[in-house]
């Protein structure tokens, strides 16, 4: 007998030129580098160009992970982007880049679970390739939150930056004795009872209107160390394993301390941590494929090792995956 597992095939990121640093924000935002620095461990983050959409980070992304995997569009058969700013209400961004990489074929929408976005979009494109809906998966996430950022709320606005992330899973066939590879398992959860808690307060249907990031920080800082430990120890238990087994622990970059405290709560040394929240910040949907590119391309994370990704954010809406790079 065979089943069939996703495999990472590559994976790429981009980052807007343009790098806004505390002190320079800490000119027109009354705020400081010190306490970013204490309080996320936030030291700069990238900014779109004006006219630089979603959806043209999202396509820096998906050629540097093409190139990475030594394929090309034609070659790929699903689009999944994570976003939360989207170029437009509809079409989806995903259509959008599926264009902009000059493809005519296969499908391609987006998925809104604000930062666990990216998760839920491996998840999603995992089930696509297992049960034979697709053989090679695009998954990306990008924003542009800056976009939606209150430039006067210093709550909000220092936390947040932009940025694309890119990852391609493809099915393999393989004996069920094989050894395993890819995708091993998710768990993906939602909570709509806290959608106040981290939301924006402006939408198509409620104001006509794009709106501003509203966050009661305390309140999801509480949660979140919570949540995510709850769902990566569903997948280590779900795939056998236990946290002793992991080489890299890849989260979503939101704050320093969130990722501390989930990482001394789940037993994972420092040392197997990547972080980039400090040059990144919070790029949300694009902080995992983004940490993922990085440590794939200096060469941390390296084929066969056991990778656990994580991100909770807006909704709220929290998730893991385990793969086996
Ligand atoms: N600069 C200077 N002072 C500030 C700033 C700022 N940027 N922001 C808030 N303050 C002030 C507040 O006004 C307050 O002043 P006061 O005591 O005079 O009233 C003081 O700092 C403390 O404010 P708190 O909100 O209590 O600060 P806290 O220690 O909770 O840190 C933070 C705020 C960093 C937002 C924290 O709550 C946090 O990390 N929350 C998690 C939220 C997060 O990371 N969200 C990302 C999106 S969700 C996700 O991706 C998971």
């Amino acid at each position: 007998m065979s089943r069939i597992q996703s495999q990472v095939r590559g994976t790429g990121g981009y980052l807007p030129e343009r790098i806004l640093t505390n002190d320079e924000l800490s000119k027109f935002v009354d705020t400081s580098d010190e306490w970013i620095v204490q309080r996320t461990g936030i030291t700069q983050r990238h900014i779109a160009a004006q006219g630089e959409l979603t959806s043209d980070l999202a396509l820096k992304a998906s050629q540097n992970a093409l190139e990475n995997a030594g394929l090309t569009p034609e070659d790929i058969d699903l689009i999944v982007v994570a976003t939360t700013t989207p170029d437009r209400t509809f079409p989806a961004t995903a259509a959008i880049l599926q264009n902009k990489l000059g493809m005519r074929h296969g499908v391609a929408f987006d998925i809104q679970a604000v930062c666990s976005g990216f998760v839920f979009g491996v998840a999603t494109a995992d089930s696509y390739i297992r049960s034979g809906m697709a053989r090679r998966a695009l998954v990306v996430g990008a924003e542009t939150a800056s976009r939606i950022l209150d430039w006067s709320d210093r709550t909000t606005c220092v936390l947040f930056g932009d940025g694309a992330g890119a990852m391609i899973l493809e099915a393999t066939e393989v004996a069920d004795d094989a050894p395993e590879k890819g995708v091993l398992a998710c768990s993906l959860r939602t909570d709509g009872g806290h959608w106040d808690k981290l939301y924006v307060d402006g939408g198509v249907s409620s104001t006509r209107s794009i709106g501003h990031l509203r966050m009661e920080g305390r309140e999801v800082f509480k949660h979140a160390v919570g949540m995510i430990s709850d769902v990566v120890e569903d997948v280590l238990e779900k795939s056998g394993k236990t946290t002793g087994d992991l080489d890299w622990f890849v989260p979503h970059q939101a704050n320093r301390r969130i990722i501390d405290g989930a990482g001394r709560k789940l037993g994972v040394p420092e040392a197997k941590v990547i972080v980039t929240v400090d040059r990144h910040a919070n790029t949300s949907a694009a902080s995992v494929p983004l940490a993922l590119a990085e440590a794939s391309a200096d060469g941390r994370i390296k084929s066969g090792q056991l990778v656990m990704i994580e991100a909770m954010g807006g909704g709220f809406t929290w998730g893991a995956c385990l793969l086996r790079w």
